[in-house]
């Protein structure tokens, strides 16, 4: 393995190009609009595993869009390698406030800026890459396997059916996911958690049609002003969320653990300065870090209704809408919540408008033990390369697939990502890092390595 440096030193710009390639194509999931563009990167994710050294790729179709497979087995009795990573990316909307088009990758003071900069096509495609060296250099030291999916940023619903019908396919002995944070280059971390997701969009209904607002306005409930109340509502003066058992199974964190988790460097001045809030807000007795991590949160992620257009229409509407989500921590299930906060806003709607919830994809959240084997090898692997050891910690994002794996094919999934908090991701002048891409690279070998000696005591 000491000349995985070399190798990336000799290669790393076209590394850089090809993962510029990459990013040119727009793979927007959610939008069908890009269905095409879909399918275009798909078919070059496979290229680009056939180019790198494996002895079989295809391109699996979905009732959505399709999931890239490719595989290099060396030798049924080693261990196997399942790389999971994501080649779809969130729409770049807004997209005014790009500085360079989102789909024109620039490199700029040692960032690729790009929408799937850093979620997750520069991630996924690190291990491409390690891959190549690893068969170039005839070091891969045991089976490795690929799904790189596009259906992530919209839910992986199809990817469920997919690995329920192909565990044989899929068999493995864990799955490596580069999809996460660290704390920041100096202070590498690994996620040894992920919290599960629970998503609706409800719909409040008052009259039948858009009144005026000067006759029928104070004698008509008007269904955003009801709207925004119920919203008000789900929160009481701690933060804490008020819908009707919501805490009922919330794996409570011992003080010790939360001793531990608090070690991890963080300073709340330069994290107000960097997001331009005068302070911090969230559920009382936690503290930033806790607030996105082990416990559970509700967000409105969007409101409207109404006139919205230029200048001033006095209307009462006949309609509002909300998409509402929860993040979940361990011990809560994503349709037990679904099912809490539909009886609970039906509950709170006065008899003056009707209300629907409309559940969107969930998750489950996800936990990984440090002592696990993969944990172990990736710990080290980071070690190697960064010459720290990595903090483990829980992340506040979420991949629902993980616990579908676990779930399906009995693997955790260890979350070795390379990205940072700030790169950016789901917002405009999405990046990634040179240093990160790189990095990724030249640890990904050592993974492997790792993984292999510790499954073989
Ligand atoms: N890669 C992210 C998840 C993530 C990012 C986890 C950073 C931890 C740290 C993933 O692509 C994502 O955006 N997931 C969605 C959920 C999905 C169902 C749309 C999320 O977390 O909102
Ligand atoms: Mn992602
Ligand atoms: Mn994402």
């Amino acid at each position: 393995m000491a000349d995985v440096k070399k190798y990336i030193e000799e290669h790393k710009d076209r590394f850089i190009d090809e993962i510029v390639d990459l990013l040119k194509i727009p793979s927007v999931s959610a939008d069908p609009a890009y269905k095409s563009e879909v399918n275009r990167c798909a078919k070059h994710v496979k290229q680009s595993l056939i180019d790198a050294g494996v002895d079989f790729a295809e391109i699996c179709e979905t009732a959505g869009h399709p999931i890239v497979y490719g595989e290099k087995i060396i030798d049924p009795k080693l261990p196997t390698v399942l790389v999971y990573g994501h080649y779809d990316v969130q729409p770049a909307d807004p997209i005014e406030l790009w500085t360079s088009p989102p789909f024109e990758p620039v490199i700029k003071d040692g960032y690729i800026y790009a929408r799937g900069s850093a979620d997750d096509k520069g991630q996924f495609y690190m291990h491409v890459k390690a891959f190549e060296y690893m068969i170039k250099t005839n070091s891969l030291p045991c089976n490795a396997k690929f799904m790189i999916e596009g259906e992530e940023e919209v839910g992986s619903e199809n990817l469920g059916i997919f690995v329920k019908a192909n565990k044989e396919k899929l068999a493995a002995d864990t799955i490596v996911i580069s999809d996460t944070s660290m704390i920041s280059n100096e202070t590498p971390s690994i996620a040894v958690g992920l919290r599960g997701l629970s998503y609706m969009e409800v719909e409040v209904t008052g009259p039948n049609r858009d009144l005026h607002s000067g006759l029928y306005g104070g004698a008509v409930g008007n269904p955003i002003n009801i709207l925004c109340n119920m919203i008000a509502s789900l929160t009481d003066e701690n933060n804490h969320i008020t819908v009707k058992g919501f805490y009922d199974n919330v794996e409570i964190v011992s003080d010790e653990d939360r001793a531990e988790m608090a070690k991890a460097p963080f300073n709340q001045d330069d994290y107000n300065a960097e997001l331009k809030i005068k302070e911090g807000f969230g559920e009382k007795g936690y503290s930033t870090n806790e607030r996105t991590s082990i416990r559970p949160t509700l967000d409105v992620n969007g409101i409207w209704g109404g006139y919205i257009g230029e200048g001033a229409k006095t209307v009462l509407p006949s309609k509002a809408y909300a998409k509402i989500s929860m993040r979940l921590v361990p011990g809560q299930s994503s349709d037990e919540i679904t099912e809490k906060f539909r009886s609970h806003f039906e509950s709170i709607a006065p008899d003056a408008v009707r209300v629907k919830v409309t559940p969107h994809h969930g998750g489950e959240p996800f936990l990984i033990p440090t002592n696990f084997p993969a944990y172990q090898a990736a710990s080290k692997a980071m070690e190697t390369t960064f010459g720290v050891t990595p903090i483990p910690v829980r992340g506040g994002g979420s991949i629902p697939i993980t616990s579908m794996f676990e779930a399906e094919l009995g693997l955790k999934s260890v979350l070795m990502g390379f990205g940072l908090a700030t790169d950016d991701i789901h917002s405009p002048d999405e990046h990634y890092g040179i240093f990160n891409y790189l990095k990724g690279i030249e640890t990904i070998p050592y993974f492997y390595q790792y993984f292999t000696e510790e499954f073989g005591k």
